[in-house]
């Protein structure tokens, strides 16, 4: 049976968000952000390993005690310049306990509050599939296209549209070849659609969602609350 491991890339700066210090280190309720993603996927008795990917410079990590997240954590410093260099960094640490069919789940640091009803969903749905897939939700908003002024200049249709989630969960032979070859990547599915392949969509959940914003901070930390009442 192939093993799930999880892969959490960590070594982005929080730019958008403006913080002092990048936004995985932000706290809610007393804990970092990456504490979060991190013990829903050290939770999921189908994953066996958890590989953080740090930046090399990281000064903030050792200032936590990780030790209530059991031992199914792993920690390396070979974050690099892109979200996907990270990643493959990931991949090349955990290349040593990982066979080519072995399942890999790339999680957002940022991403805090993962059911773990849907992580299992994720895992169970792509079992047999030949490529892999991600967690999505399909488009709910009118989308319109802008011009340099600010304007609208065309409203675009949205069927058939997703944004993109994560966990994203490939074969880790497959996975690191698509990454050692793709180039302008934002996601692990966008390097695997550019071998010609075709991901599968399996539906997420708006709870799910990725700290950018000041304001998203603000709502992880009240979703997180509501689960733990
Ligand atoms: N990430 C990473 N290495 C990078 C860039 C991003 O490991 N070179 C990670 C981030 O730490 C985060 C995830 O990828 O967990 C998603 O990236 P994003 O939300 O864009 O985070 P940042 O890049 O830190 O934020 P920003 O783009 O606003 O600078
Ligand atoms: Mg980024």
């Amino acid at each position: 049976m192939p093993k799930h491991i999880a892969i959490v890339p960590a070594a982005g700066s929080g730019a958008r968000f403006g913080a002092e210090v990048p936004k995985q280190y932000l706290q809610i309720d007393g804990k970092p952000l990456i504490y979060y993603a991190l013990s829903a996927l050290c939770a999921c008795p189908a994953i066996s390993c958890v590989w953080v990917v740090l930046s090399p410079e990281d000064a903030h990590w050792t200032s936590f005690d990780w030790g209530c997240l059991g031992d199914k954590l792993r920690v390396a410093y070979v974050g690099g310049e892109t979200r996907a260099d990270s990643v493959l960094g990931g991949l090349t640490a955990a290349a040593t306990e990982a066979a080519g069919d072995d399942w890999v789940l790339v999680h957002d640091a940022a991403r805090p509050c993962l059911p773990a009803a849907l992580l299992q969903r994720l895992i169970d749905e792509l079992a047999g599939d030949a490529v892999g897939g991600i967690l999505a939700l399909p488009v709910a908003d009118t989308l319109k296209r802008a011009d340099a002024e600010g304007r609208i200049r065309a409203t675009e249709p949205r069927d058939g549209l997703w944004q993109a989630q994560t966990p994203q969960m490939f074969r880790f032979a497959l996975l690191r070849e698509a990454l050692t070859q793709a180039s302008g990547v934002t996601d692990e599915a966008g390097a695997v659609e550019a071998m010609g392949l075709r991901p599968r969509l399996v539906r997420g959940d708006s709870t799910n969602l990725k700290v950018t914003f000041p304001a998203d901070l603000a709502l992880a930390g009240k979703i997180l609350a509501e689960v733990t009442k």
